[in-house]
This record gives structure tokens, sequence and C-alpha cells, in this order.
């Protein structure tokens, strides 16, 4: 390479490198901070593309909806999930998932499929209801509640509940909470560079793993000498085999049933969150979802899948809430070879990171995008179908989210249930998002304030 960043091989150059940032640390400390505003920062100052070091390892940033295709269509022999999202490995278990080779991962992930299908996700509409409905019905006349805290309770047991089945979520009420916790206690920023130091944190996440093993083989082999064939996952995966002909162990199974919750409950419980935040800053646009709520499923009719797919002035807000507060700020790929994108060429072994929380927030894409605007999605508008990968706290390409239908469909039973049965108020004025945590809900405590209507 020359001086002017030019390589001589095929005159692609290298992309600006945001100046600043200390020896090694690079501009960790603002990252950590806020790594949207980093981002944003980058990309007022050097454009739609430009690196920066992150503890040792150069990272590339590109946004905008062509950068994004990009990203999302590289093969996995160019782009790689495998490395960045080691920090799994200790969770979900070797073999499994993100430490196995992509073509085991579509296997272990096939396994999967079938528990999202159309009559699955008919049959799951009533269970969430019912789990809802005996949430809620828990609570005082009137009183105050984290909101962040409640929707993570109430969707890992949805989840537990419709994909992993009924054993499980019985066992819910008392250990598996707390494992889950310490669990997921080890999903940080610093366990994505040493996932394995000797940390409290770490410590306590893989005792939880072993525990959880114990637990589910527990009811593995419960299962065995019931002969039950209830259809869920634990039955599923009782019975799958690989390719191979092999059958899957306990530690497997516990991994793929620990992959399928990490990636269902936080995104979920924090997508439900902010819906709910920002319709509460917002509520000119309460009364059409409340009448929308009452033509559909007013009188007792019941929640189907069909009637749950007819709320679209929800669904509009869940949409508006996922622009505007992606779960999931970046996304990020190991470069396994040279990677070339318009006259750049970037440089293997560093990573590869787009932002849903950037790009959500390109003013050609989404007009004004720093206010709230749910119908910028009503027809006519769609302003996320303006172009390709515009709309993607779901991911795209290979590696997209393949649980989008279920979370939507399980906020808006949440939302329905809430809205239905009481009157909710902020407490606060604003609600700004916590960096700490990869999955970046509202920062706690995320206080709401409810009184119970009365319902003839
Ligand atoms: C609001 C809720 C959710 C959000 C925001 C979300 C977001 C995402 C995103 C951004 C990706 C792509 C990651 C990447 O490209 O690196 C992804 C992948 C994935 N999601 Fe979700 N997700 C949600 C709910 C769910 C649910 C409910 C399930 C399962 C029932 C699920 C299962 C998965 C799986 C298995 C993958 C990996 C796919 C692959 O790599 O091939 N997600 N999700």
């Amino acid at each position: 390479m020359n001086k002017s960043g030019i390589t001589f091989s095929n005159l692609k150059k290298a992309p600006p490198l945001l100046c600043g940032g200390l020896p090694y640390l690079g501009h960790a400390l603002e990252f950590y901070r806020n790594p949207t505003a980093l981002l944003q920062q980058g990309q007022e100052q050097l454009g739609d593309i430009f690196s920066f070091l992150l503890l040792g390892t150069q990272v590339t940033f590109m946004s905008g909806s062509k950068a994004n295709e990009a990203f999302f269509r590289a093969p996995d022999n160019l782009l790689s999930t495998r490395e960045v999202y080691k920090l799994t490995t200790p969770i979900f278990g070797k073999g499994l998932a993100y430490d196995t080779t992509p073509e085991m991962m579509s296997e272990q992930l096939g396994f999967v499929m079938p528990l999202l299908r159309e009559e699955r996700l008919q049959a799951y509409a009533s269970l969430m209801v019912q789990e809802a409905q005996v949430y809620f019905e828990s609570w005082d006349v009137e009183g105050q509640v984290d909101l962040l805290s409640v929707m993570n309770e109430l969707t890992l047991i949805i989840a537990c509940r419709c994909l992993i089945g009924r054993e499980f979520r019985q066992r819910l009420s008392t250990e598996f909470p707390r494992l889950y916790r310490d669990l997921e206690g080890g999903l940080n920023f610093l366990a994505f560079f040493y996932p394995y130091l000797p940390l409290p944190s770490f410590k306590k996440r893989d005792k939880a793993r072993i525990r959880v093993v114990e637990l589910i083989s527990q009811i593995l082999a419960e299962r065995k000498a019931r002969e039950d064939e209830d259809e869920n996952l634990l039955q599923t995966l009782m019975t799958a085999q690989y390719k191979d002909g092999s059958y899957l162990s306990d530690d497997n199974i516990t991994g793929i049933l620990l992959t399928l919750l990490f990636a269902a409950k936080q995104n979920t419980a924090v997508l439900a969150t902010w819906t709910g935040i920002l319709l509460l800053q917002n509520p000119q646009y309460l009364p059409v979802i409340l009448q929308e709520q009452q033509q559909i499923l007013g009188n007792g009719k019941e929640v189907s899948l069909n009637a749950l797919r007819q709320l679209v002035a929800l669904e509009r807000s869940i949409k508006e809430a996922e622009r505007m507060y992606p779960p999931i700020i970046m996304l990020m790929r190991k470069i396994l070879r040279d990677f070339e994108y318009e006259e750049y060429c970037i440089p293997s072994d560093g990573l590869l990171m787009i932002s849903p929380a950037v790009t959500h927030r390109i003013a050609d894409i989404f007009h004004e995008p720093n206010r709230y605007d749910p119908d910028r999605f009503s027809p006519g508008r769609e302003e996320d179908r303006k172009a390709i990968y515009s709309l993607i706290g779901f991911g795209g390409g290979r590696h997209r989210c393949i649980g989008q239908t279920f979370a939507y469909q399980q906020i808006k039973v949440i939302w329905s249930t809430l809205l239905r049965l009481f009157d909710l108020e902020l407490v606060y004025q604003n609600y700004e998002p916590d960096y700490s945590t990869l999955v970046v809900g509202p920062q706690k405590p995320c206080l709401v304030r409810y009184r119970r209507k009365n319902i003839q």
C-alpha cells in the first residue's frame, strides 16, 4: 500500500481512519459509553465508511442501505459470525451455534424451524394470551412497576411456555430465572473480546450453565420415562438426528434451547419496553390503537393469529420502536479475506460493522428520523420500502432473524392485554438507552404507574 492508502494490487484504498483514541484501547472508552454516538460522529466526520481501533482490533464501520446489502449478502467464508459471537460459547456450549461450522449451525437451527411455522404460531396465540392474563392478574389495583423487568419476566415465561414446553414453564417459578440471570451476566462488552477471564460474573455464568444442563437432563429423563409426545422443542430435539445419523446429547439439547431463549427473550423484552415507553410518551397515537383493539378483539372475541395480524396500528408502533431503538444496535462480522466495497479494500482479520441504530436515523431514508412517527409505515408512505435493507432491526441475509413473527406476535399480545386492563403513565420524562448491555434497553429503573380499568 502507498502513502495515500491506495493498494497497488487493485487500486482500491483503505477506509479513512477515525483520529484520536488511545494506544491499544483505541476508541474503546467512547465506544463503551455510547457506541451509537461514536459511530454517528465518525460518519459526520468521515462519511459512510471509516475504520477505528477497539482493544487492538481494527473495526471498519459502514452505513447506508447499500453498505448493509453488501454486508448481508457476503458469504460466511468472507464475513464470519463465528468469531464475533464467541462470547456465547460458554453459554450455548462447545460445538453449538456459533461454535461450529455454518453448515452445522444451519442444521441445528433447522431443528427449531418447525416450531416457528404458521400452524405453531396459531397455537401460540392462545398460550401467549393465557400467560399474559395470568401475569397481569397478579398486579394490584394500582401501583408502580419497572417496565423492563416486567417484560423480561413475561417474555421468558412466554418463550418457555410456547417454545420449550409445559414442564419447563412449571419450573420457571423456582430456580431457572436466577440461573438465566447468571448466564445473562456473562454477556457483556468484555466477553466480546475475553470470554474466559477469571471474573466473578464469568464464574457465575459457568456454574449456572452446569446447573441448567442438570435441570434439562432431569426433564428429558422424566419425559423419556413418560413417553409424552407433546409437540415442543424438547420433544423435537430428543428425537432429532444430525445428518450423520447421530442423536443430540443432553448438552447439545441444552445448548440449542439456550440459543433460542437468548435470541428470543432479551430482544423481545427490550422491544416490548420501548414500544410502550414511546407510545406513552406520544399518547396521541393511543386512541387509534385502542379503537382498533376494540373492533378486532372487543366483546371477548378470540385472540387468534389472524386477529393479531389485523392490529396494524399497534404493529406500526412496534415497527417505529424497532426503528428508533433497535435492541441490537450493531452487527459485526470477522473479515476472513480482504473485503472490497465500492472504492475500498478492507483488509482481512479486522471486524466489519454495520448498525441498525445508525441506519435507522438516516434522514435520506426516514423523514425527520428523530421524530416518533409510526405512520411513516402506513400505506402510501412505507418509508422502509424505499430502499432495501433500510429497516434492519432483525438483521438480513443468511443470518436474518428467524423469530421476527414470533416476537411481533408476542409484543402485540402483551400490549393489547396491558392496554385493555390498565391505564398507564410514565414516571419520568425521559428514558435513555443503557449501553452497558449488549441488547440495548432503556436505563433502569424504567418506572411506569398503572391503574386497573373498571371493565364490566
Ligand atoms: C424483538 C425481538 C428480536 C430481535 C430484535 C432480533 C434480532 C435479531 C438480529 C438482528 C439477528 C441477526 C444477527 C446477525 O446478523 O448477526 C437475529 C438472529 C437470530 N434470531 Fe432474532 N431477534 C428477535 C427475536 C428472536 C426470536 C423470538 C427468536 C426465536 C424464537 C430469534 C432467533 C434468532 C436466531 C436463531 C438468530 C440467528 C440466525 C442465524 O444466524 O442464522 N430471534 N435476531
